[in-house]
């Protein structure tokens, strides 16, 4: 298993190029099961979740095609995939598959609706707590659906396809609002998602599916409003910039000081965790170009921070938000309110020297001079670059082994941080 080798101390100064937004990629590239036309998504990352997906679409009959390198593209520039679901020929996403990754199974809302069965697998994805689908199930009975759970199986059929109606999500679930609003694009009739989820990638997904002849509105808000039609078509779709990219990055210069263009990317995206890193004492400029992130490295204000749903602080960013406040001048909480065990990365921050006790949801933090480098494990996708982070500010070596999970959603992490004067390669093995 291949393992990352840091050597911790420099400055972060240059330009990092910010990715396509995996969580924007992954639901654009499920809207291709939807229609017979062809979908183009421009500047998909290159990510081990896309290219896991990609096989799970495979496997219903969609065929894809990346555009070669154009003269003038940059080593770092997104890719340019057709998809075309021409015919659904396979129902069901099977376990070996889906179990890999949560976001496989929002396959159920547009094979459902235009294929008028779908057997999907539960799902898998991080161990960050329970993450249960029965949003998902509720409001795809909502919509008309006669379900079941068959040997690990959600196996969901419809006469005749399915019908608008008004769906209240008992929390403002991603995935659930995701899936429901592709599903409700060929309902007969209008369907209604109250309490929707409100972040940048549902209306990223929404514009895509309006290109593509969908009637949607209140996308960003927490009421989607959906006229279902008959045929959905095919369209060309640019991915938004990952805002947890940007903040990872964002936080790995607050912590290590210099001065970094993120470039490509909106403050918009991310501005709650952006007024926090200006609290910490980070000098954060918007331009044409990107953000301009500006730290000094030391003399970090301490700043609490509890996780919640857009436009709050992301859970996304927790871990990472967590590695700067190590090296904070005093005291921080961090409460998480959205996954019940998404604290994984304390022990092994704690390893590099931090100081962090857990009580429940809340991590008190007291910031010590410096972190020192140490093994560490990679235990979740965002909690392994938290220990990238650490790894950056801390003094000597570093080493985070079980770092497959970093490559499911930080596109050439190494080869952007080295760019910037990191000491960081990838040890194979
Ligand atoms: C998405 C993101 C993930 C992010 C999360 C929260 C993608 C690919 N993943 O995950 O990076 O951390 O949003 O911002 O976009 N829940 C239920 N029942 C359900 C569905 C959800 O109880 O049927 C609960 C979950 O257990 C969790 C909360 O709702 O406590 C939020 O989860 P959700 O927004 O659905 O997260 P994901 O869509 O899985």
């Amino acid at each position: 298993m291949d393992s990352i080798k840091i050597i911790g101390g420099n400055e972060l100064n240059g330009t990092i190029p910010i990715s396509g937004a995996k969580n924007a990629a992954l639901p654009l590239m499920i809207a291709s099961l939807l229609t017979d036309g062809t979908l183009t998504l421009d500047n998909l990352p290159r990510l081990r979740d896309v290219e896991l997906l990609t096989r799970i679409l495979v496997n219903h009959g969609v065929n894809y095609s990346v555009d070669g390198k154009r003269a003038g593209d940059g080593t770092m520039k997104g890719q340019r995939v057709h998809f075309s679901a021409k015919d659904v020929v396979d129902t069901t996403a099977p376990y070996n598959l889906v179990s890999k990754m949560r976001a496989s199974f929002w396959v159920i809302g547009p094979i459902l609706a235009r294929m008028h069965e779908a057997r999907i697998s539960l799902p898998g994805g991080c161990a960050i707590g329970t993450r249960p689908v029965d949003f998902f199930i509720d409001g795809l009975k909502e919509l008309g659906a006669d379900i079941e759970i068959d040997q690990g199986y959600v196996i969901a059929k419809t006469k005749g396809g399915l019908k608008g109606n008004r769906i209240s999500l008992p929390a403002p679930s991603v995935g659930a609002t995701h899936t429901l609003m592709m599903a409700a694009t060929l309902a007969k009739g209008e369907t209604i998602i109250e309490n929707a989820a409100r972040e940048p990638e549902i209306a990223d997904l929404a514009s895509c599916l309006t290109k593509m002849g969908a009637k949607i509105s209140g996308a960003g808000t927490s009421t989607l409003q959906i006229e279902g039609v008959d045929q959905l078509y095919g369209a060309h779709h640019i991915v938004l910039p990952d805002r947890i990219e940007t903040g990872t990055y964002a936080m790995a210069v607050a912590m290590t000081g210099g001065n970094v263009l993120l470039e490509g990317t909106r403050a918009d995206l991310l501005q709650s965790a952006i007024d926090t890193l200006v609290q910490t004492g980070v000098k954060i400029t918007q331009t044409d170009q990107g953000l301009h992130i500006q730290s000094k490295g030391y003399n970090i204000t301490p700043v609490d921070v509890e996780t919640q749903p857009f436009p709050g602080f992301p859970t996304d960013l927790q871990a990472q938000f967590m590695a700067l406040m190590t090296k904070a001048k005093g005291r921080s909480h961090i409460k998480e309110t959205i996954f019940e065990n998404r604290f994984m990365h304390v022990q092994e921050l704690v390893r590099l020297g931090a100081n962090i006790s857990l009580d429940g949801q809340v991590a008190t933090i007291e910031g010590v001079e410096n972190l020192k480098g140490a093994e560490v494990m990679a235990t979740d996708l965002r909690a392994s670059v938290s220990l990238v982070i650490g790894g950056l500010a801390a003094e000597g070596e570093t080493r985070i082994n079980r770092v497959y999970h970093l490559d499911r959603g930080f596109e050439q992490l190494e080869e952007k941080l080295s760019a910037c004067g990191a000491k960081i390669e990838r040890i194979s093995g």
